[in-house]
């Protein structure tokens, strides 16, 4: 049975009423959270495998973030990317450590925003190389890069985008996985190649090892860059701090938002220093991106992700998850695949009841997201661990069988 406490009740018809309904929500309003675990309004306990869509890598109210947002935001809130503010340059100073080195970082506030920044930086560098007109980007199918028009027409999802036409032009899609498709549709007019190592909103499907290898082949071949969206895949959610370290394959722009402030709104955009130089005063901007609580925030996240190894933890626990699941998949007969990297997973059912475990699900204090009908996607505060993996499964088993 689904909770209806009063606050819950009254925020729900408040939402129906004054909210565009953007949002199928589920039926649940959480108050307070900590680690892995978030409290309704009723007080009630929930272990949390979604992590607000992969945004919340160290776990809720992390102490470490929380003091450095309260100490920033009591001393100063905004100024503008007019002027030198704390912690912006530190933070681009750590990421770009992060990365390698040999970088140049912009930051902004979401990751659709971050990928549009991608794409823009990507015409200006083709069309300045090729010195004619050079914008387009090949994705993958079943991508997702963001909602904005320029980020929605990078989505390899019709679905998504049939509503908006027109979407800006110069995108094209191929399968993933798939070198030889893409080396067909790149051409003269190509400026970049943009892929997310591990496919998130589309169903968590990761890219083969290969794959990548020779797409970064193709594209030092072809003179196109690389990109990688690791919105999703980024801040040790993998292991590494960006999945390309997990592949070996170093893009040439990366896009980072989602965990790096541990649930503030932040974007970066990292580019290899030669890319990043193509953008000149005034090509691009944001009001609010790259402000120093958010940036304390940030910087204080990536040092705890780091000191407390939660990398590491991601790889371990992964493992532990998936080899749970497909224990599962063979007691139950129920499963038609279980993949993933570190704590990025996914359990697609042979039936269409992702939805209904879902919903089950949170009536037993789990939170889980559902991906479509079949695929249930487990994205974790990277602190999870055994107990709440073991606990996540039992939970699985009593709801499969009955
Ligand atoms: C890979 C990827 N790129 C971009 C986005 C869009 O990020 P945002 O919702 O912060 O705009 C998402 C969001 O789920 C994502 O998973």
């Amino acid at each position: 049975m689904i909770r209806v406490g009063t606050r819950y009740a009254q925020t729900a018809a408040l939402d129906a009423e004054f909210h565009m309904h953007t949002y199928a929500r589920k039926p649940a309003m959480f108050v307070r959270g900590e680690g892995m675990r978030l409290y309704d309004d009723d007080g009630r306990e929930y272990l949390d495998f979604v992590a607000g869509i992969g945004a919340v890598n160290l776990g809720h109210s992390h102490p470490a973030v929380v003091e450095a947002v309260r100490e920033q935001i009591g001393r100063l809130t905004h100024v503008s990317n007019l002027y030198y503010v704390e912690y912006r340059d530190e933070l681009a100073r750590d990421l770009v450590a992060l990365h390698g080195g040999d970088a140049k970082v912009f930051l902004c506030n979401s990751g659709a925003e971050a990928n549009e920044g991608a794409i823009k930086l990507a015409r200006k560098w083709g069309t300045a190389r090729r010195g004619s007109a050079c914008h387009n980007i090949v994705t993958a199918e079943r991508s997702f890069h963001g909602r904005t028009l320029a980020t929605l027409a990078a989505t390899g999802q019709p679905s998504k985008q049939e509503a908006f036409a027109p979407l800006p032009a110069g995108f094209s899609h191929v399968p993933l996985n798939d070198i030889a498709a893409l080396e067909s549709v790149i051409d003269d007019a190509t400026c970049a190649v943009l892929l997310e190592p591990v496919q998130g909103e589309g169903g968590v499907f990761p890219c083969d090892p290969g794959y990548l290898t020779a797409v970064r082949a193709l594209c030092d071949e072809r003179d196109v860059l690389l990109m990688f969206d690791e919105v999703q895949t980024g801040m040790w959610r993998t292991g590494p701090a960006f999945a390309w370290q997990l592949y070996g394959v170093k893009p040439d722009v990366m896009c980072l938002a989602k965990s790096l402030a541990n649930g503030l709104p932040i974007g970066a955009l990292v580019a290899t220093a030669a890319v990043a130089d193509v953008f000149a005063p005034g090509d691009h901007g944001s009001t609010f991106g790259g402000g120093p609580v958010v940036c304390a925030a940030a910087r204080a996240c990536v040092r705890a992700l780091q000191d407390q190894r939660l990398g590491e933890r991601a790889v371990e626990s992964g493992e532990y998850l998936r080899a749970r699941l497909r224990s599962f998949a063979r007691d139950t007969g129920a499963v038609a695949d279980v993949r993933g990297a570190g704590l990025m997973n996914a359990l697609e059912f042979s039936e269409p009841i992702a939805d209904e475990i879902a919903l089950a699900a949170l009536a037993h204090g789990l939170v889980l997201n559902n991906i479509g009908t079949h695929i249930l996607r487990i994205l974790p505060p990277l602190v999870c661990g055994r107990p709440e993996i073991d606990t996540l499964c039992g939970v699985l088993y009593e709801l499969v069988a009955c």
